[in-house]
């Protein structure tokens, strides 16, 4: 079993504040960025981009997510969201769910208040293996 990479989360804060800076938020006028690490040591990172048919805006976690996939799949162990002043931001829940299905239980979370694990950021969250149940 592959070694699980350690955080740098000053690296991951950069990235993600970066990432903000690509932002598309002409509506809500409050970028997000995004990074995380992944369980092989890359670093993938997501901004938000809005859309007129507000609801079709899609946060910056959903770019993280395809980041992810698109350059080589694996899980993500660490995560740091960012508004426009470069402070830790909390994940919308349904970024929380998205998390919890790339990340799980033991993906780790910076939040204004340090870093924790999902488990403890979407408690008793529905995921696979609910379906499985
Ligand atoms: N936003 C994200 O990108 N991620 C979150 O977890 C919270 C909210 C975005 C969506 C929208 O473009 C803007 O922030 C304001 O809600």
């Amino acid at each position: 079993m592959a070694e699980i990479p350690t955080v740098d989360w000053e690296d991951l804060r950069r990235a993600a504040v970066d990432a903000c800076t690509r932002a598309y938020a002409p509506y809500s006028h409050f970028p997000v960025g995004v990074a995380g690490l992944a369980d092989d040591g890359r670093v993938l990172t997501g901004c938000n981009v809005e859309n007129a048919a507000y609801g079709v805006g899609l946060c910056a976690e959903c770019g993280l997510v395809c980041d992810l996939h698109n350059t080589g799949g694996g899980r993500l162990v660490a995560v740091l969201c960012v508004g426009g002043d470069g402070q830790a931001l909390m994940p919308c829940g349904r970024c929380r769910q998205l998390l919890w299905e790339h990340g799980g239980a033991d993906c780790l979370l910076m939040t204004p208040t340090g870093v924790l694990p999902m488990a403890e950021v979407l408690p008793q969250a529905f995921g696979a293996e609910n379906l499985r149940a």
